[in-house]
């Protein structure tokens, strides 16, 4: 296989696609993938991606950190990101590449995989926009830090195991207006943890072959299972998921001047009864 093969078979099944299009764009759940062994996703070829990438695109540290950490408290792990890749079985790191869509073969497997979902994600959130891919590679037992982003996303897991601790978007008790708003404002993807959470957390166990599907600012932590583990992230934005970050940006200057604007509503309480209003407008002709 030539590293711009093209995939030879769909990478999700008809199921999973059944299954997102009940979930998307509002919940969190387990899907799956057929994703085979891909040469672009061996260890090699991404200990080499991560030395080719520059440093902004790559994101490294040991993996034993607390659940809740402030990103300036995320100490070194003191080796190279080549070297955390070969190493990761032992050297207890947590990596993440990031923008893979800017590396030409990366971006023909992103675009690939993404046009498989055009049919469940277009009719609810539109045009799928800004396509972008990470992919994290983690040794035995570390933690991502519980935080937020700001994208439509899958998350396919390729080798190892980990479990997804997921908490519904929007929901302030987990993660309040404020943070949003000092997200969206250039703010770190990290947020403030409580253990009480926990009691809350959707659990979502990840072997190779499953994925989840992960909302739009659905706060969320990663425990890494007992195995290196190498997860491809694919995703992408809609028109309404950059509206509710302008909304957010909008609140924090209102906040600024002595104000507490309310949280945006989330889709679909209006962007839904916008889509089914022009529906009905449609079938009575009052639109073309
Ligand atoms: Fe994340």
């Amino acid at each position: 296989m030539t590293q711009h093969q093209t995939l030879a078979a769909p990478v999700f099944p008809a199921e999973t696609l059944d299954r997102m299009a009940e979930l998307y764009p509002q919940r969190a759940g387990l899907l799956h993938h057929h994703l085979p062994d891909h040469p672009l996703l061996s260890l090699e070829a991404l200990a080499k991606l991560g030395e080719s990438l520059p440093a902004s695109e790559v994101e490294y540290n040991p993996g034993d950190i607390p659940i809740g950490i402030r990103p300036e408290d995320v100490p070194s792990n003191g080796l190279s990101i080549g070297e955390t890749i070969r190493t990761i079985d032992s050297n207890g790191s947590w990596a993440v590449l990031k923008n893979i869509e800017n590396v030409p073969a990366y971006r023909t497997l992103l675009m690939d995989l993404l046009g498989e979902l055009e049919l469940v994600v277009v009719p609810r959130t539109g045009a799928m926009l800004t396509p972008q891919g990470f992919i994290f590679i983690s040794s035995p037992g570390s933690i991502t830090p519980y935080h937020f982003d700001p994208e439509h996303n899958i998350l396919l897991q390729l080798r190892g195991d980990k479990v997804m601790n997921v908490w519904p978007a929007g929901d302030e008790r987990f993660a309040h207006r404020r943070e949003h708003e000092r997200y969206h404002t250039g703010g770190h993807r990290n947020l403030p943890w409580e253990d009480t959470y926990k009691e809350d957390a959707q659990q979502v166990p990840l072997g190779p072959g499953d994925a989840v599907l992960m909302p739009v600012m659905a706060p969320h932590f990663v425990a890494n299972g007992n195995a290196p583990s190498v997860s491809l992230s694919i995703t992408w934005r809609s028109e309404w998921s950059y509206r509710e970050s302008e909304a957010h940006a909008a609140n924090a200057t209102l906040r600024r001047v002595g104000l507490d604007p309310a949280m945006p509503p989330r889709w679909p309480s209006y962007a839904w009864a916008k889509t089914v209003g022009w529906r009905v407008a449609r079938r009575l002709k009052l639109v073309s």
